[in-house]
């Protein structure tokens, strides 16, 4: 049997090219390589992240200057450790929060962790696409109004795919109601970067828009390596001493220093280069107005998307996007980001040079012009279900932590309609979970996750048993 080492050397034999995170595309950085020489400790010159005050605390204090926070954490427990803390420090056990449908599942763990009550409310839905849309400030309003009384609130803005909610807006809503926002900005780190352009008019990082707390994982859009994370507090909504020591308690006490140079590295570099994101969205302008032409290729673009998660959609080819993703790595050696139902997606960052997007343009050219343009297959019908799922209230009606410990049964999810969940079920990507403890299922979610499972994609589960736990 290979080793680890070995097979990731493989890997990297055959030499594709990454349309994926991490965004420094592997390309040769100053502050990425000699990792293992530089993975030192706590000693006295070098400070400690969990009681820092000599050189990270000097680092910290730059990171919060150019982000123009009141504090700025690093994290090398990516945004999972920082959705953990954040909502840790404004919350006390039993408390009410809002909870955006399409949150990442770090943040229904901490629903549970921490004994809340989510009250969820649902993004708009792109249904040419198939994807979660923004979500709008009546939305939030409305929850208000229904007389909710949340300790806080949490968004994600931009989505997986690039989609941005309208922060400003929906921030006001919940600073008159006294409620403070937390938006997880995992995939927009590099909003707090761009240079004003006409296609980077409406991505603003949340930080500027009056979000109070604000996520950002470095390593999946800017060049910095996996784990790299902020945590931005953006005023004294939130006490700082309560973020600091959940800070502590969900990451390690033994950070590698050559993630904190990484985080450290990556923010001065962005910031003193301004004219490298210009570049990138220059670039990406040419590729979306060739892209235009495809005569079956759909690629999502709208004023509320970000251009650089580059959403590619099957429906008019007869295939699926998993075949387009097969296919772009035997033809072109080009690895995307994902595939689901009839969408796949690439993602291009600063590191991605003009000849590198060239090259995904090209082969989705020949892709395009080679495609048989029939009817969408069953693939296409599963997907069409996601909508009808996030369409319909996801009304949870005991809270995760007790469902998750109450005594439950399993049953096959044919017989699963009406029941309380007892587990969390998620496909992924996008990592949103399909099912939350607590929530009663519906007859759409059924048939949705039957579908799924049908087309070939494999489901996530709290419990490894075929059948579905809800509540006795
Ligand atoms: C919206 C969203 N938030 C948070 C996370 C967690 O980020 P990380 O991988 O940095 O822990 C993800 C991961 O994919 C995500 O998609």
């Amino acid at each position: 049997m290979k080793s680890l080492h070995e097979s990731i050397n493989d890997y990297l034999n055959q030499n594709t090219y990454p349309f994926h995170m991490p965004g420094h595309k592997r390309k040769p950085l100053p502050w990425l390589n000699q990792v293992n020489g530089r993975d030192l400790t706590e000693v006295a010159e070098l400070d400690n992240l969990s009681s820092s005050d000599g050189i990270i605390l000097s680092s910290l204090q730059r990171a919060a200057k150019i982000y123009n926070t009141a504090k700025t954490f690093y994290s090398v427990n990516g945004s999972t450790g920082v959705i953990l803390a954040a909502i840790y420090s404004a919350t006390t056990p039993g408390d009410t929060i809002l909870v955006a449908r399409n949150c990442h599942k770090s943040v229904f763990n901490a629903v549970e962790l921490l004994q809340l009550h989510p009250i969820v409310i649902n993004p708009e839905f792109i249904e040419d696409f198939n994807i979660f849309g923004s979500i709008t400030a009546e939305a939030v309003e409305k929850a208000l109004a229904d007389g909710a009384k949340p300790a806080l609130a949490v968004i994600t803005s931009p989505t997986y795919e690039g989609i941005v909610s309208d922060v400003g807006r929906i921030a006001n809503v919940l600073h008159k109601a006294g409620v403070p926002l937390l938006v997880d900005e995992a995939h927009g780190a590099h909003f707090s970067f761009l240079p004003k352009h006409d296609s980077t008019a409406g991505l603003k990082s949340a930080v500027m828009c009056g979000a109070d707390m604000v996520v950002q994982s470095l390593h999946k859009t800017l060049p910095s390596l996996n784990q790299t994370a902020l945590l931005h507090v953006c005023n004294n909504m939130v006490n700082f001493d309560k973020v600091a020591h959940a800070m502590t308690m969900f990451q390690t006490s033994s950070p590698a220093y050559f993630l904190l140079e990484s985080i450290d590295s990556c923010i001065n570099q962005m910031f003193n280069c301004p004219g490298n994101f210009s570049q990138l969205y220059r670039n990406m302008s040419e590729f979306y107005s060739t892209a235009k032409c495809f005569k079956n290729l759909r690629i999502y673009n709208s004023p509320t998307h970000d251009r650089s998660k580059i959403l590619i959609n099957t429906s008019k080819c007869n295939c699926t996007g998993a075949e387009l993703e097969l296919w772009l790595l035997k033809n072109s050696k080009i690895q995307i980001e994902y595939a689901l139902g009839q969408n796949a997606l690439a993602i291009a960052t600063v590191c991605d040079e003009k000849e590198d997007l060239e090259r995904l343009l090209c082969a989705l050219q020949e892709f395009d012009a080679q495609c048989n343009p029939t009817n969408c297959n069953a693939q296409g019908s599963a997907n069409a279900n996601l909508a009808e799922i996030f369409k319909t209230p996801s009304e949870v009606v005991t809270p995760p932590a007790l469902a998750m410990r109450a005594k439950h049964v399993f049953l096959p999810i044919t017989q699963c309609i009406g029941r309380i969940a007892a587990e969390y079920i998620w496909f992924y990507p996008p990592g949103v979970p399909i099912i939350i403890p607590g929530q009663i299922i519906t007859a759409e979610i059924t048939g949705f996750a039957q579908n799924m499972l049908a087309a070939g994609q494999k489901w996530h589960k709290t419990f490894v048993n075929e059948d579905v736990a809800v509540l006795k």
